[in-house]
C-alpha cells in the first residue's frame, strides 16, 4: 500500500440524473471523516482539463440528498476528444493528467454512465493515475452492476406520466403513445411499461412489426377495451420483413448509434400515430417525456442506492483500492474492475425475467 490518501478530486460526467449530489455527499462524509480534503471539478471532464474546481467543504456539502442534478455540472466531454472554440478537436489526456498532479489529488472519483467508465478507465491507463468510478444513468445500460442509481426516479416518473395518460386515454377513447428515454436500450420502457401497465410495449432489443401493434390495438378494441397506451423507448426500431437483421449488426459495438438497424425505416411515434389512425381508425396522441425523467428529486430507493454507493467507494478509496467501479449485485455493492466494465453496454437479455412477465400478461411486444 502506498502513502495515505489526503485529497480526491469528484466530477459528474455524461446527462445529469437524480441521485448525483446524494452519491457526492455520501463519498464526501466518508472520507471528509478520515482527514481526506476534496475538490469538486465542474462541468464532467473538461472542468479536469481546464483546471477549474470548487471547495466542496461542510456548507457545499449539507442538503445534497434530496437536491437533483449535480452541483458540480456536468458535460459530455472526453479528455482524449475535446472541442475547442474554434470547433476543432483536441486529445487533451496530457492536461487532464497535469491537473489531476498540480491538484495534489490522490485518486480521481468518476460518477457518470457507460462513456464516463470507458473515458475514465482510459485516464487511468494513460496517466497512471487512480481511479473510482460510481454507475448512474436512468437508463440502467451500465454493464457490470445490476442497477444504476437515476434509474429509479425515471421509472417513477414515467410510470407517474403513463398513469395520468391512462385517464384521459380512457375518456376520450385514443390510443396515447409515450416516448420514455432510454439511449439504445429498453429497461426504462419495460419498467415503466409493467409498473404503469402498457398494452404495448416496445424496445430496441426487439424491433417491432407495425402489424403486430395493430393487431394488439385491434384485439383490444374487440375485447372491449376502448383506449391503449403504447410506451416506446426512443431507440425502438421496426423490423422490415424479409431482412434479417444481420449479426454484427446485433452487437454491442454496432448498436452504439441509436435507431442504427434500419436508419431509413425508423418512423418516429408520430409517423406510428399516423399509421394506427390511417389504418385502424384510432384516434391517437403522442407525449414524449424526455428530459423531464432526468430532472427534480431523487425517490427514496435512488437516494439509499446513491448513498450506499458511495460511502463504499470511500471506504474502497480510504483502503486504497482503485480501477474500480462500485457496482450493485444484489443485496451488495461490490468493486469491480473497470477494465471488465469499459466500452461495454449492458442490453435487456431477451430472456430476462421482465421480458417473461410482459408476455405472460399478453402485453404486446410488437414481435
Ligand atoms: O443517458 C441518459 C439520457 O437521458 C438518454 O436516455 C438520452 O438518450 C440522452 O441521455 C439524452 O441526452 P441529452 O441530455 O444530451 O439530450
Amino acid at each position: 500500500m502506498g502513502n495515505k490518501v489526503r485529497c480526491i478530486g469528484i466530477l459528474t460526467s455524461g446527462g445529469d440524473c437524480p441521485g448525483l449530489n446524494a452519491a457526492i455527499r455520501a463519498v464526501a462524509k466518508t472520507v471528509v471523516r478520515q482527514g481526506v480534503g476534496i475538490v469538486g471539478i465542474l462541468d464532467g471532464f473538461r472542468g479536469l482539463v481546464e483546471n477549474r474546481v470548487m471547495h466542496l467543504g461542510s456548507n457545499e456539502l449539507s442538503g445534497l440528498l434530496t437536491l437533483g442534478g449535480t452541483i458540480l455540472g456536468t458535460s459530455r466531454d472526453k479528455p482524449h476528444k475535446m472541442s475547442l472554440p474554434d470547433g476543432s478537436y483536441h486529445n487533451m489526456t496530457g492536461a487532464a493528467i497535469e491537473n489531476y498532479k498540480r491538484l495534489g489529488l490522490d485518486c480521481l472519483v468518476c460518477l457518470g454512465g457507460g462513456g464516463t467508465q470507458k473515458n475514465a478507465y482510459r485516464l487511468l491507463k494513460e496517466g497512471n493515475i487512480n481511479v473510482v468510478t460510481l454507475p448512474k444513468t436512468i437508463d440502467n445500460d451500465i454493464w457490470g452492476t445490476d442497477v444504476s442509481f437515476g434509474f429509479d426516479t425515471g421509472v417513477t416518473i414515467a410510470c407517474e406520466a403513463i398513469d395520468r395518460l391512462h385517464t384521459t386515454a380512457s375518456s376520450h377513447h385514443r390510443t396515447m403513445i409515450v416516448d420514455v428515454m432510454g439511449h439504445n436500450t429498453g429497461w426504462l420502457a419495460l419498467s415503466a411499461g409493467i409498473a404503469g401497465g402498457g398494452d404495448v410495449i416496445l424496445i430496441p432489443e426487439i424491433p417491432y412489426k407495425i402489424e403486430k401493434v395493430l393487431d394488439a390495438l385491434l384485439e383490444r378494441r374487440a375485447g372491449g377495451k376502448r383506449f391503449s397506451i403504447i410506451v416506446v423507448a426512443e431507440g425502438a426500431q421496426p423490423y422490415q420483413s424479409g431482412q434479417e437483421i444481420p449479426e454484427e449488426e446485433k452487437s454491442a459495438k454496432k448498436k452504439k448509434k441509436k435507431a442504427n438497424f434500419f436508419p431509413h425505416q425508423v418512423p418516429s411515434s408520430e409517423k406510428l400515430a399516423t399509421i394506427i389512425e390511417t389504418q385502424i381508425g384510432i384516434e391517437v396522441r403522442v407525449t414524449t417525456l424526455g428530459h423531464l425523467q432526468r430532472g427534480g428529486v431523487p425517490t427514496p430507493a435512488d437516494r439509499i442506492i446513491a448513498t450506499r454507493l458511495g460511502t463504499e467507494a470511500g471506504e474502497c478509496i480510504l483502503n486504497q483500492k482503485f480501477g474500480i467501479m462500485m457496482a450493485v449485485r444484489g443485496s451488495d455493492i461490490v468493486p469491480v474492475p473497470l477494465e471488465e466494465i469499459a466500452g461495454k453496454k449492458k442490453y435487456v437479455p431477451l430472456d430476462h425475467p421482465l421480458i417473461k412477465t410482459i408476455q405472460r400478461l399478453g402485453v404486446s411486444l410488437g414481435n
